[in-house]
């Protein structure tokens, strides 16, 4: 059995897999073809925070790979009037194929998959957002083949999004550029060894942009860090990815924010509107990988 708990769960063999698989099921949606291997197979969604995308691309999703899902908001649960996460894996993975789980702490996640008989999904956590990378390398694969030696310029703050690409970079032979405001960086016990060869970081977001082929920041305020919105409104200014920005990137650079963005924070509404922008495609690749990742951990590597 295998979880997605985190991007390094994965291997190059496996990430290439889903890239494919992502392809023909896209390919088949968009065709109206129907695929349906997961008859019978129900998807438990486990919500602590809030979300449009996650939940909208996973229903969809196992809906249109003939299975079925519910969705749990956690404070409407058990778990939120005690029940430990250890008692909830046991009972509900014995009534389910499959759980996704979107809270604050990563070890929450983990608590769980180690009491459950099913494969879990990390929906984002303080800690990671693995969906979300998976579905943002597969866009530029898709628009502008392999990532392997490219440059992704992250702009902005050191959260769950950047310390998964940190986690990709490794595995699919891609350089990170890192620009953070000062006190909002990188942590460098979490991010030890592992990805160090594949990672710069610039004083500057003009320099982490320069010559990059994919541009990519988020909200500068990230779910659960409310209380420090004002303070953050201060520190990220300078770090707004706007047209001046992207044109210091490689000419047929793209711009990715994995949504919901705010125009005039941490992008111009003319760079998130603009013609290097392929967001809404991004958006709607996280149902298409998903549906990939869904049909991997539940029936391996198939290929029909
Ligand atoms: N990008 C993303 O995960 O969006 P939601 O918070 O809407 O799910
Ligand atoms: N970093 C953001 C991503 C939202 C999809 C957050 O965690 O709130």
């Amino acid at each position: 059995m295998k979880h997605f708990l985190r991007f390094s769960d994965l291997d190059v063999g496996e990430v290439l897999h889903l890239f494919r698989r992502t392809r023909t099921l896209k390919e088949r949606f968009k065709n109206y073809v129907a695929y349906q291997p997961l008859v019978d197979r129900m998807l438990a969604m486990v919500f602590e925070k809030s979300s449009t995308r996650t939940r909208v691309s996973f229903e969809a999703g196992i809906y249109q790979l003939g299975g079925s899902s519910i969705v749990l908001n956690m404070g409407e649960t058990q778990l939120g009037r005690g029940e430990p996460i250890e008692d909830v894996a046991r009972v509900i993975t014995r009534m389910v194929d499959l759980v996704m789980i979107r809270t604050y702490d990563q070890s929450l996640l983990e608590r769980f998959a180690a009491h459950s008989r099913v494969p879990v999904i990390n929906g984002l956590t303080n800690e990671y957002h693995p969906c979300q990378i998976l579905a943002d390398a597969y866009t530029f694969v898709e628009n502008r083949g392999s990532l392997e030696g490219k440059v992704v310029a992250w702009v902005g703050d050191a959260n769950n999004m950047l310390y998964t690409w940190l986690e990709a970079a490794p595995l699919l032979g891609f350089r990170l550029h890192v620009a953070t405001p000062e006190g909002y960086g990188l942590d460098h016990v979490r991010v030890g060894a592992a990805g160090r060869d594949h990672f710069e970081v610039f004083s500057t977001p003009a320099q982490a942009v320069a010559g990059a082929h994919l541009v990519t920041t988020d909200v500068w305020t990230s779910m659960g860090f409310e209380a420090e919105t004002q303070a953050r409104l201060e520190a990220f200014k300078g770090f707004c990815v706007d047209r001046a920005m992207m044109a210091r990137a490689a000419p047929d650079a793209l711009f990715m924010h994995c949504l919901p963005a705010h125009r005039g924070e941490e992008v111009a509404a003319d760079v998130l509107e603009g013609p290097q922008s392929v967001v809404w495609e991004e958006a709607e690749n996280r149902m298409h990988v998903q549906k990939a990742l869904m049909e991997y951990l539940l029936l391996g590597k198939v290929d029909t």
